[in-house]
């Protein structure tokens, strides 16, 4: 077994990872809720079976539906290809098993996923199945032994046929990378509440809650998002002030010699190019998380030996000012653009 050598002393930038508090040694993820139709202690029957529909959408749901990650809800059918067995259900060798759910419940129907997961919609094949094997592999994991959904994510990955991997990254690449969020420079923020390990849920209206070097992600409409997951509810990110030209700089031009510049692997509007990823307009915790996971070791893929170059010279503080530059780029519109 290879010992990984860690880049960085920094501690982990909580915000991207959801936490109020570092992780202690012996920290392990709490297991998720496994899908499921029981009512839970404290469900209300009336809500919980109450059908609701969203804007623009002819289906109906309740949120007995909206929540069983075992048989994934499709708003809009129109947005993506037809959903497989495996985006509804999850892989074939975990039917029927407790816990197994489908790819959607959490990258959604439309790929785009949520801060607290990944946003695999109109990435390349090749990356896909790579990251999916590397998953898999051991070679792909949290740097932060808490995150409860990565423990997750990877069993499922070393459930996955090859014929499966192969699908979702069809299925993924198949969906146009699109607007999906509003970035707004900002000191003071409205209050926030932390749901740990999750995300930032907006409690406030006024703007009294200090930014402090974070970037918030959170829901435009929480409803919309968390209760009905809409998957056509985009988020609001608020980043520090100056962070955008800061970070424009180093992605552009390689801050004068600190990384590499970004367009050159990842394509001139960094949308993507060959089996390289997009990273423009996709979410900057997930980004946050990627570029600290490589730095700590715990995202080590034959891929990432590219980006070794690029992440050494970097601190936190110039990667949150990078993935803050990355989320303010609005990817070209597509029919099922946010508006
Ligand atoms: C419980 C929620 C959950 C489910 C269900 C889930 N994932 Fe994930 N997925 C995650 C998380 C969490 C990550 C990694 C986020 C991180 O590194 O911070 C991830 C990452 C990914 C990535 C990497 C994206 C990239 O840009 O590198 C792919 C691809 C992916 N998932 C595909 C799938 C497929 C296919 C399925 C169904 C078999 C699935 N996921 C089911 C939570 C989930
Ligand atoms: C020399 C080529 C190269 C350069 C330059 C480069 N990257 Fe990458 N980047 C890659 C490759 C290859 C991957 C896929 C890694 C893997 O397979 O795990 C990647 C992955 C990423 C990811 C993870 C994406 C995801 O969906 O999980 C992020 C974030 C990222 N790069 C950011 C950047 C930034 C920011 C810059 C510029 C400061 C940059 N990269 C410059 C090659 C490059």
């Amino acid at each position: 077994m290879s010992v990984i050598q860690a880049q960085t002393d920094e501690p982990i930038p909580l915000w991207a990872y959801a936490w109020s508090t570092q992780p202690q040694p012996g920290d392990t993820a709490r297991p998720q809720i496994p899908p499921s139709r029981d009512l839970r202690p404290g469900d209300d029957p009336d809500e919980i079976y109450e059908m609701w529909t969203v804007e623009g959408s002819s289906a109906t749901y309740s949120r007995m539906d909206t929540r069983d990650g075992g048989n994934v809800i499709d708003w809009f059918p129109g947005d993506h290809p037809p959903m497989t067995d495996l985006m509804r259900h999850g892989p074939e060798s975990l039917r029927g098993v407790v816990g197994n759910r489908g790819c959607a419940s959490c990258h959604l129907p439309n790929g785009k996923g949520r801060p607290e997961n990944a946003p695999p919609a109109g990435q390349p094949v090749e990356y896909t199945i790579q990251q999916l094997k590397d998953m898999r592999d051991g070679l792909r994991y949290s740097a932060d032994p808490r995150k409860p959904n990565s423990p997750t994510m990877n069993l499922l990955a070393a459930a996955m046929s090859d014929e499966e991997m192969q699908e979702a990254a069809e299925y993924f690449a198949a969906i146009p990378w699109t607007r999906w969020m509003y970035v707004i420079e900002a000191e003071l923020i409205p209050e926030m509440h932390l749901e740990e390990g999750n995300m930032y849920v907006t409690v406030g209206t006024e703007a009294t809650e200090p930014l402090a070097g974070r970037i918030v992600e959170t829901p435009v409409d929480e409803h919309q998002a968390n209760y009905l997951r809409n998957p056509r509810s985009p988020w609001n990110v608020y980043v520090p002030v100056g962070s955008l030209a800061k970070g424009e700089e180093l992605v552009v031009n390689g801050g004068e010699g600190k990384t590499i510049q970004c367009g050159i692997c990842h394509g001139a509007d960094l949308m993507g190019l060959g089996a390289v990823p997009g990273i423009a307009g996709r979410s900057p915790s997930y980004m946050m998380r990627q570029l600290y996971d490589m730095k700590k070791g715990t995202r080590n893929g034959t891929g990432v030996a590219l980006m070794k170059p690029v992440i050494t010279n970097l601190n936190v503080e110039d990667m949150t000012n990078i993935v803050a530059y990355l989320a303010s780029i609005v990817p070209p519109p597509a029919p099922n653009d946010v508006q």
